[in-house]
This record gives structure tokens, sequence and C-alpha cells, in this order.
């Protein structure tokens, strides 16, 4: 059976051709016979359309390029947000950046005065509210509910110091991607308080069912009240190689927020700028077959779980690679993603990581062979529960 079953024409997506544990930070950290599904990063070769193009491009001077707004790279960014979302940008709403992350940092430091609130939603990546606090803010985690929706007390988080929200659609950790009608209500909410957006869509192009809709393409108000951050390092495997960007609204205080930021940026030069302007050309077929090759992981990772361990609760994501494992029924006293590493040598992450009543929650990142993730599976069902 090939790994692609129902895919258009890719690559399999094998585990890295020559020694995994020399190129991966997570697979170097795990000890022999260990199966690291802790960190956000695909075990499979980068789209083949994204290395070509790099190659190429390192056949010509690695000096100076031209200006991402003029030599193409932003404009390729343009077309594809004006194809798939029908949203229109000019070249000047794009920024780009070196980490989804650092540019998060540096535009609540330009953004909040101290005392100022952001809601995020919890469980979150643990950037958002660190970011916030650095910043002098004060991050207000609004909890989604457990099958990942939005809680309807949002409203009634709203102070007079909030200024703004931070979402991250598709969420991490739970792979949950925010429906129309839930971005709606956040951009009627964030009207209404004239609040700012800060929108993490970094994982937008790993939906594995129906469409990603960026808050940003709602409306004019709300494509003026938000700064989306995204980027093709999750989408096609790219984390090593340090690019994202940040979209604006055409002219007002975000922008002019991002202009003051200016160099701290640390734009991506020549060669990340042509993995960029390849991954977003199109949805190329090792695209395609790793999104199929995706849902047939989740699939089978869920039918497995729920037949052998159904004290395991989960809900089959919609998007990204990430199954966020409810394991409050084992009723542990210790960090539960701890004790099955020990016991089984599967690497989850934490749920302490989103969050600090996160002992009893795990992420486990599915983007890897599926042999090894049934194998890794296997091993939690009978070894840990
Ligand atoms: C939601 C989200 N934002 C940001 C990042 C990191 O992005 P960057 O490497 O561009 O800082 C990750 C990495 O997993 C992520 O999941």
């Amino acid at each position: 059976m090939t790994p692609f079953e129902t895919a258009p024409p890719a690559p399999a997506p094998a585990q890295y051709a020559d020694n995994p544990r020399r190129h991966s930070k997570k697979w170097q950290e795990c000890p022999p016979g260990g199966i690291p599904l802790d960190l956000a990063d695909m075990d499979f070769p980068t789209d083949p359309a994204v290395t070509d193009t790099v190659r190429r491009r390192l056949r010509h001077p690695l000096g100076y390029p031209p200006h991402y707004t003029t030599n193409g790279t932003a404009q390729t960014i343009c077309d594809y947000y004006a194809a798939h979302h029908g949203l229109t940008l000019a070249p000047a709403d794009v920024w780009l950046t070196s980490s989804c992350v650092a540019a998060a940092y540096l535009l609540f430091d330009q953004l909040l005065c101290p005392g100022d609130e952001v809601l995020y939603f919890s469980p979150s990546y643990h950037f958002i509210p660190d970011a916030i606090a650095a910043a002098g803010g004060r991050p207000v985690g609004v909890p989604l509910r457990p099958d990942g929706t939005l809680d309807q007390s949002v409203a009634a988080r709203l102070t007079k110091r909030t200024r703004a929200f931070h979402l991250c659609n598709p969420h991490n950790p739970t792979g949950y991607a925010f429906t129309c009608e839930e971005l709606r209500q956040l951009a009627r909410l964030a009207r209404e308080h004239d609040l700012s957006i800060i929108s993490n869509e970094l994982h937008s192009r790993l939906i594995l069912e129906g469409d990603h809709t960026p808050i940003a393409a709602l409306g004019e108000d709300a494509r003026a009240r938000t700064i989306t951050l995204s980027g093709p390092t999750k989408s096609h495997n790219l984390s090593g190689l340090g690019v994202a960007f940040a979209l604006t609204p055409a002219e007002g205080p975000l922008k002019d927020a991002i202009r003051r930021i200016g160099p701290r940026m640390t734009v991506p030069k020549g060669v990340q700028q042509a993995a960029l302007t390849a991954a977003y050309a199109e949805d190329s077929p090792w695209l395609r077959g790793t999104r199929a090759y995706l849902r047939g992981n989740r699939d089978t990772m869920v039918r497995i779980l729920r037949d052998l361990a159904p004290t395991v609760r989960v809900r089959p994501p919609r998007a990204t690679y990430f199954l966020w494992l409810d394991l409050r029924r084992l009723r542990l006293r210790e960090d539960a993603a701890g004790l099955i590493e020990r016991r089984t040598g599967v690497r989850l992450l934490s749920g302490r990581e989103f969050g600090s009543d996160g002992r009893h929650w795990a992420r486990m990142t599915f983007a890897t062979d599926r042999g090894l993730l049934e194998e890794a599976v296997h091993r939690i069902a009978s070894g840990a529960l």
C-alpha cells in the first residue's frame, strides 16, 4: 500500500532519507527506541516544488535581493490571497519576517500600553500570552469549549482596558478551524468595541476538510483592524528556513505600527523568498497529497484510540496535524505526557505547554509515517492506560 492512497501523484512521505537525527531537533532529542510526536514538525521531505526552486536560486548570487515588494515575492502572496480568499492586497500590505512568534512580540510591543488587555483563546500556544505579557499587557485567556468551539462568554471578558483579540486559526493545539459564523461573531465584537485583531493563521493551508477563512477577508471593517500572521513553514515543512509574513490593512494605526517595527522584522532574503514564492504559487500536488495523507493518519489514529483506548477522548481535528488528547479520565496525579513517555517511549507535548492546568492533556503531532504512528498509538493503548 502506498502512503498516498487517495492523493494526486506525490512523493512518498518517508522519513528523512538519511539519518533523521542529524537534522531534526525532535529526533535528535528523543532517546533511542522512542517515537517523537511532540514538536510541530513533519517527518516528510519538503515539497519538491520548493526545494527545486531553492536549488535554482542557489545558482545565482546571494547578495541583497531587490526588495520583496518589487521582485514578485509579495505579489505572489497577493495573488494567492485574491485567488483563494477573495482578499485584495497590495504588495505594500505584505511584510516579510523570519518568525511569526518574533513578529507577535514586536507587534504587541507597539500596540500595547502597560495594563492593556488582550483576549486570547486557551488552551494556547504559550508564546501568545508570553508575547502579550512581555509588552506589559495583560493576557486574558478565554477558555474554548472542550470541542474547540468559541465559548459564548467572550463578550463578558471585555473590559475598558481590552485592546485586541489574539486569534490562532486554525488553533494550536486543538486543530480546530473556526467557522465563518464564529469569526463573524469575533469581528462584530471587535467592531463594537474598537479592538484590533492579531490573527495567527500559520496552519491555514493544513485544512483537512472544507476551507480556511482569513478573518481579514470578512469585510472592510475586519480587514482594517486585522494583522494576519502566516507563512509556509507548517504547511511545507520549512520551519528550519525561517520565513513568514504579516498582512496589514492598507493604511491606519496597524500599518503605522508595523512601519515602526521596520528592520526589527529581520526580513528573510533571497533563498527564503524563493521558497516562499514557490510555496504560494499554487497548492502543489505535494501539498494536496500531504493533506490527504494527514487525513488518513488522523482517521487511523482516532479509530485505533477509540477501539483500544476509550478512556482517551479525542476529537478529529478539521485542520493541522495535531491531535489534542483529553486524558482526564485517567485521573493521574502526575503529568500525563510524562507518564506516557516513561511507559511507552512515545513523546507527546504536555498540555502544560498550553496552559497551567494542562497536565491531563497532551498534543500529538501526526505528520509522520503511518506505520510509525500506528505503532505509537498501539504502544499508548497497551502500555499507558
Ligand atoms: C500557531 C503557531 N505560531 C507560530 C509558530 C512558530 O512560528 P515561527 O517559527 O514562524 O516563529 C508555531 C509553531 O509551531 C505555531 O504553531
